[in-house]
């Protein structure tokens, strides 16, 4: 199992690349899908969710080439199976996107349904409820979520919660369902805009995203595009809170800043300085950063895949913060792994309050989900000493060579793959 091993203490200094926005990602390969013309997308980002969607993809007959570690290319003229297997939706619950692009191109779609993960119960009962009123017919049997219909139809959908999810797949089969449909209370994240761009890109009429309301009207036939991703603000806000916690001084580049805003204002709330360029931020710390209370809410609220980088940053900090999870129910594990490390936390229900400590220490934590791993590798690399962090699989899920970006920044961790190679390390920085 592969593990990290950081010598903390160094503040992050320099400048790192954005990737492409993983989530963005996983919509917009499923909607490739629905055209029979050839597909080009850029700047994805190589990542394991993505590699196994990609396979996801092949197995049911979509031809993928890939131009480099960033281009694919994909035909899906010849799909002879609109059924998914669960060895893929088991690895990554976003292969339940291509319900919605299976469905909008070939009216049938069968796909596992997917259980819950590691951050709390993921529902899919509002997807469904869209697909439904689109007129598709939806059973679960044996596991599968089945769904069919003769045609889509029109018609008004109010989404009862905010989802990204959600919105995504109903506007992708609602995009080749006849008529034209509303979807209302729509989540307004960064990539349900770029999904819906790259749609219209392939001929779809979709407008409104980016606002509560999107409306549709359905085509019958979508075309080829080449289409580049937009820059992954979650990445990117992770780098950004590890330039905080680590005091330092980091040019994060081939970003949108609108996307940061959360972020942003939370760092200057703290006593960072921040400054915005055309596509790149600069995030300085110079001296100790102060508390704050953040609650995580839908975009363009402070979201919830930050809650845990923000989380460790405020563990240093001077003060007390209450940090309050309003979108999952089980996002706080970390917070045992932090206390090894010295931190001052207590958990109670979907609220954390954080005491400020004046140093963390290096300890031996397991990331218990990717972005809480993530988190926990910026605390390890703002400690004294040597942490392992164990799990980072989750990591390596949604971040592209963190290792290598983090090491450019002047950062010491290795992926180290045995007991051996840690020892071989450690004796190294030792
Ligand atoms: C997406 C992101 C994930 C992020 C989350 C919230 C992807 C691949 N993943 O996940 O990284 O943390 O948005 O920004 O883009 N809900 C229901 N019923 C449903 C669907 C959702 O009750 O049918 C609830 C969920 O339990 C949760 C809330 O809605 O409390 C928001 O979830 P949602 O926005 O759907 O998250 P995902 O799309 O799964």
């Amino acid at each position: 199992m592969e593990q990290y091993i950081i010598r903390g203490g160094n503040p992050l200094v320099g400048e790192v690349e954005i990737s492409g926005a993983k989530n963005a990602a996983l919509g917009i390969l499923a909607a490739a899908i629905m055209t029979d013309d050839t597909v080009q997308i850029e700047n994805l980002p190589n990542v394991r969710d993505i590699n196994v969607l990609l396979e996801a993809m092949e197995s049911i007959g979509v031809e993928v080439e890939r131009l480099s570690s960033h281009s694919v290319r994909m035909n899906s003229a010849h799909i002879g199976e609109v059924s998914v297997d669960y060895e893929y939706i088991k690895k990554i619950r976003a292969s339940y996107y291509l319900i919605g692009a299976l469905l909008g191109k070939y009216k049938r779609a069968k796909v596992p349904l997917p259980g819950g993960c590691n951050i709390g119960s993921r529902p899919i009962d509002l997807h469904l409820k869209g697909f439904k009123l689109l007129g598709a017919k939806v059973t679960i049997r044996n596991g599968f979520i089945i769904a069919e219909a003769e045609h889509l139809h029109s018609a008004h959908i109010f989404l009862d919660t905010v989802s990204v999810g959600a919105t995504i797949n109903i506007m992708m089969a609602a995009a080749m369902a006849e008529g034209y449909t509303v979807i209302e209370n729509c989540a307004r994240e960064p990539h349900v805009v770029d999904v819906a761009n790259f749609l219209n890109s392939m001929g779809a009429n979709i407008k409104g995203a980016g606002t509560d309301v999107i409306r549709i009207r359905g085509v019958q036939k979508l075309h080829g595009t080449e289409y580049p991703i937009i820059p992954d603000q979650i990445e990117a806000g992770t780098f950004m809170f590890a330039a905080a916690a680590t005091k330092g001084d980091v040019m994060v580049k081939n970003v949108i800043p609108k996307h940061l805003e959360a972020t942003t204002a939370k760092l200057l709330e703290i006593g960072c300085e921040v400054e915005e360029f055309d596509n790149a931020v600069r995030v300085v710390a110079s001296k100790r950063l102060g508390s704050t209370n953040v609650k995580t809410l839908p975009y363009p609220g402070y979201p919830t895949d930050m809650q845990p980088q923000i989380g460790v940053t405020l563990a240093l900090a001077k003060g007390t913060s209450i940090v309050t999870e309003s979108i999952f129910e089980n996002r706080f594990k970390y917070m045992d792994e932090l206390a090894r490390m010295g931190a001052n936390v207590r958990v109670e229900g979907n609220t954390a309050i954080i005491t400020g400590v004046e140093k963390l220490e290096g300890a031996r934590v397991s990331a218990p989900d990717l972005r809480a791993g993530a988190a926990l590798v910026i605390a390890a690399l703002a400690a004294e000493g040597i942490s392992t962090i164990d799990d980072i699989v989750y990591i390596q899920r949604g971040y592209e060579e963190f290792e290598e970006k983090l090491k450019s920044l002047g950062a010491e961790i290795e992926r180290v793959n045995s007991e051996k190679e840690a020892q071989k390390f450690i004796l190294r920085i030792s």
